[in-house]
């Protein structure tokens, strides 16, 4: 039962599902909506591969917005020619929301 859970897949993700729920937030918090390493880095290269090629990344280092308005950023770099997906676009947003956001700690 346990090893079947942790597969991959559509039934494998339905059961891990029904499984966090039933053991309660503690292992739900481990699933969808966690911010894992992986993520970060994934960001840092989306940035680094599509954000300081037309200007430098100071452009961006010196900036703070909330997600929302690095997305309107990040849609208005696009529409001058950055180019990424709208899957990228996501996970870019949530990276520079994370780590250049407005809050004083970040
Ligand atoms: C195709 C070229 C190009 C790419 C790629 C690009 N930018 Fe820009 N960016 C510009 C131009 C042009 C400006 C305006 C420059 C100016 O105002 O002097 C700008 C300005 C900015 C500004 C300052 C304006 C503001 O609203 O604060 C930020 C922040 C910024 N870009 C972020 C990004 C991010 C994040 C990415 C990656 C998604 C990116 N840029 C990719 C061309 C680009």
């Amino acid at each position: 039962m346990q090893t079947t859970n942790t597969r991959h897949g559509r039934w494998g993700a339905i059961a891990a599902a029904a499984f966090a729920v039933a053991i309660g937030p503690l292992a739900a918090a481990q699933h969808a909506g966690s911010y894992t390493p992986a993520d970060v880095e994934n960001g840092a290269r989306l940035f680094g591969q599509h954000c300081s090629t037309c200007h430098g990344a100071d452009r961006v280092n010196d900036a703070r917005k909330t997600a929302e308005g690095w997305r309107v950023v990040a849609v208005d770099m696009r529409e001058r020619g950055a180019r990424i997906t709208d899957a990228e676009l996501e996970r870019l947003v949530e990276w520079l929301g994370r780590v250049k956001g407005t809050n004083d700690s970040q």
